[in-house]
């Protein structure tokens, strides 16, 4: 296969490298792009030598053999890592004053991009908005992580592991019905459930869910957290598979052995921002997306480069907390025509009337075409098997309440989304 490598001018340029190294090293056919400004940080000679191809900048060079179009079109997979705000603003807007711009114009192949930048600049509405455009014309987006940026920095902006990348990448490409669709990491396969494509009555359908709960680290060690296994949302996506379906599961901080034996794509992630990222792309192309997550709704304001010392907190720490972008609130808001969205809430109300009560409430504030309500507490929802929930519609009607297993749960679940896609 025939892989462009768009290399943009951030200092993660140095990690491309790797990036370029694993897709030759796995047969590919790799020509590499890198902008003016990644040769700041990498060198040509080094491009070339592990490509085995030559490298170019210019649109200038090698005119005759009109290489400005000739790269982007003989390409099966373009990977642009690290790309950065710069380059993102540049492919939205179509621009092709070097060779990357052309070749991503000249292309029809599947573009996948690593962002890489600082924090500050990958939430800029203008770089939101940059990315938005770039999925809604399906481009796949790989991270970006949180971890350390350059100098005392970090937080989310750090390109993802270029193993990760090129996983990723190839997956897009994985299978026939994968081309724009399979976003994921780490494809798992099953014996036990049925194979995609067969018949059931989610057969074919594109079904997306989040699962697990995140972590909001403050320091390379540490994190604010919560109890979520992921077994009730890893129900869900082993019975979706089951009855047909093609799964993908966003998977915050689930247990790989959990996640065995299910047929679906596996994206993991870790926080909530690289949720929302890993969500917003998988749900792009999909008709039924799951929020089983425990999101935390509040992150550390600040993630520091070094392990925090106790010694300069003294007897009480206060650790300072800013609100996370609500995925679901954003996911009804961009709701394409019959795409179902199911929400769930954790809830720790004991008395049943109560409970839905909340659940109306959160229903109205969020409108998902079916929301969960999950009974929660110190024995009750986590880390177990059995589960007890109330679904509810828009309008607060109770539509079926049921316990039982986190396998009968996620049957009757399914049954509610089977209904509301025909
Ligand atoms: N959710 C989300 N993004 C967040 C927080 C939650 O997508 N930042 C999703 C969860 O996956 C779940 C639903 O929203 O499907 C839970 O709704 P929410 O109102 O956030 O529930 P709680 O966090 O329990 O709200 P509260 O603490 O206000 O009860």
């Amino acid at each position: 296969m025939t892989v462009i490598v768009g290399i943009t001018g951030g200092i993660a340029a140095y990690k491309a490298v790797g990036v370029v190294r694993d897709l030759v090293k796995r047969g590919h056919e790799v020509h590499v792009v890198p902008t003016e400004g990644a040769l700041r940080f990498v060198g040509l000679p080094t491009l070339e030598a592990l490509s085995r191809n030559p490298v170019t900048t210019s649109v200038w060079d090698d005119v005759s053999e009109v290489r400005h179009v000739a790269l982007g079109r003989r390409a099966d997979l373009v990977v642009v890592a690290p790309a950065t705000a710069d380059s993102l603003a540049r492919m939205a807007n179509g621009l092709a004053s070097d060779l990357l711009g052309t070749t991503l114009l000249a292309t029809d192949a599947p573009v996948v991009v690593a962002p890489a930048m600082h924090p500050q600049m990958w939430e800029h509405p203008a770089t939101r908005a940059n990315v938005a455009v770039l999925r809604e014309r399906g481009v796949h987006l790989v991270g970006p992580v949180v971890g350390a940026l350059t100098g005392d920095d970090a937080g989310i902006g750090r390109m993802a592991e270029p193993e990760d990348i090129v996983t990723a990448a190839l997956a897009v490409l994985d299978g026939p019905d994968a081309a724009g669709r399979r976003t994921g990491t780490d494809r798992v396969p099953t014996s036990g459930t049925r194979a995609r494509g067969e018949q059931g009555d989610l057969s074919g359908v594109r079904v997306v869910v989040s699962a697990g709960g995140t972590r909001e680290p403050f320091d390379p060690v540490r994190f604010v957290g919560n109890r979520s296994s992921g077994r009730q949302g890893l129900a869900i996506a082993a019975d979706a598979a089951a009855r047909g379906a093609v799964v993908t599961v966003v998977a915050a901080n689930v247990e790989a052995g959990l996640t065995a034996g299910i047929d679906a794509t596996v994206v993991p992630v870790g926080s909530a921002l690289e949720l929302a990222e890993a969500v917003h792309a998988a749900a792009a192309e999909a008709d039924v997306v799951v929020m089983t997550a425990a999101v935390a709704d509040y992150r550390p304001a600040e993630v520091l480069a070094e392990k925090l010392k106790k010694d300069a907190q003294g007897e009480r720490m206060t650790l300072e907390l800013v609100r996370n972008p609500d995925v679901l609130a954003d996911l009804v808001a961009a709701r394409r025509t019959g795409q179902v969205i199911v929400g769930f809430a954790a809830e720790t109300e004991p008395d049943r009337a109560a409970r839905i009560e909340l659940g109306r409430a959160k229903i109205a504030r969020k409108p998902a075409d079916l929301l969960v309500v999950n009974h929660v507490g110190w024995s009750a929802g986590f880390e177990r098997e059995e589960n007890a929930i109330e679904v509810l519609v828009p309008g607060g009607e109770v539509v079926r309440e049921t316990s039982g297993t986190k396998a009968e749960v996620a049957a009757a679940v399914l049954d509610l989304v089977a209904t509301a896609l025909t």
